[in-house]
């Protein structure tokens, strides 16, 4: 059990940052989810906290203790990364108890953790095999179990799935969540891949070159962007933005216009909407939008119809029995209370 408090937090190397001023408070049993494009920072962060690599400056807390002068083994964290790193020549039984020689937990107790450890990520009836023996997702589980084995306070997890296939990805990611809720341990969790973000984490912590960008829940992320990079960023498709000019209530952009916006506002802005918040409807001087369809794709649950305006593609999520060809003339009506404004300058949200 333990809360984790990132303070000030930073790590240089010469001019680069690879993580910068990262504040941040993490509950006990929170999962946190660090998100962000290759390069953000996400596992500099995550190797600070679990003493891979020393903070040029800043604080690290695991519960009541600041564990910066502590080695990896004092911190009481367990890692798991993309490579798997199981020992090729150890059988998925030695490979999992591994970490209880290591630490010198009573041998007694030994055999009852590893295949209660095995059995939570199902693996019971592959202990006597060798990795090579094993497909990507069972090697990952084995990976899992090892890092489940000793109860550690904190579960540290660099892009664990990373490796896996699509649909084994998916019921991966599935069994990770339900097995986070059983152990009820702290986890941070990293991850370029915004969907694995949203249904893993009670919190996501959104990074972009080194900093921290937004920090909350799944829902108030997705729907309260807290700038353009992870309006973004976040969502498939991710948020439509389209830069124009707001005067009086109104959007205008080349090709298009929304009327009864925040008025009182004139400037330069980006504006922001998603597919779903928007429709398709009959093209013309009624329409917030009004052009030829640059593609039209089947979701499955929804057709999703793309037009450029703007130098912008913009796209709605229109009914699934939808069709219409590409080059045909669409338009687009888009509710102004489901718009999301920003600077044009500085990307950032302009409160209402
Ligand atoms: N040992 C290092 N020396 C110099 N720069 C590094 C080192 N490790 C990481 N970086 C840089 O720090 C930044 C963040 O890297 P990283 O934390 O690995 O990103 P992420 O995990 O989000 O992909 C990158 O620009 C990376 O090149
Ligand atoms: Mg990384």
């Amino acid at each position: 059990m333990a809360s984790i408090t990132l303070s000030n937090l930073s790590k240089r190397w010469g001019k680069v940052y690879g993580a910068k001023d990262i504040n941040l408070e993490i509950a006990d049993r929170e999962f946190i989810v660090f998100l962000g494009p290759s390069g953000c920072g996400k596992t500099t962060t995550m190797r600070m906290i679990a003493g891979l690599e020393d903070p040029s400056t800043g604080e690290i807390h695991i519960g009541e203790r600041v564990v910066n002068r502590l080695d990896p083994k004092d911190r009481d964290v367990a890692m798991v990364f993309q490579s798997y790193g199981l020992y090729p020549n150890l059988t998925v039984y030695e490979n999992i108890r591994f970490p209880l020689k290591v630490r010198k937990v009573d041998p007694a107790t030994h055999d009852e953790r590893v295949k209660r450890a095995a059995n939570m990520v199902e693996l019971g009836d592959l202990l006597e095999r060798l990795p090579r023996e094993l497909s990507g997702g069972q090697r990952q589980r084995v990976a899992l179990a090892r890092a489940v084995v000793r109860q550690p306070t904190v579960f540290l997890m660099d892009e664990p799935l990373s490796n896996l296939d699509a649909k084994l990805r998916v019921s991966t990611r599935a069994q990770l969540k339900n097995l986070q809720h059983e152990l009820q341990v702290t986890t941070i969790y990293v991850t370029h891949d915004q969907i694995e973000a949203m249904t893993l984490a009670d919190r996501v912590v959104v990074m972009q070159a080194g900093e921290i960008q937004q920090v909350g829940t799944p829902t108030d992320i997705y729907n309260h962007p807290t700038n353009t990079f992870v309006a973004g960023f976040i969502g498939s498709p991710a948020m439509n933005l389209v830069n124009g000019e707001i005067a009086d209530g109104v959007f205008s952009a080349p090709g298009m216009q929304i009327t009864g916006l925040a008025s009182g506002l004139s400037a330069s802005v980006t504006l922001g909407f998603r597919a779903e918040d928007a429709a398709v409807s009959t093209p013309g001087p009624e329409a917030a939008i009004s052009a030829p369809v640059y593609s039209m794709e089947l979701l499955g649950d929804a057709t999703m119809v793309t037009v450029r305006v703007a130098e912008a593609l913009v796209s709605v999520k229109a009914d699934k029995d939808y069709r219409i060809g590409i080059g045909e003339p669409v338009g687009f009506s888009i509710s102004a209370d489901k718009c999301h404004l920003f600077d044009r300058a500085s990307g950032d949200k302009i409160q209402a």
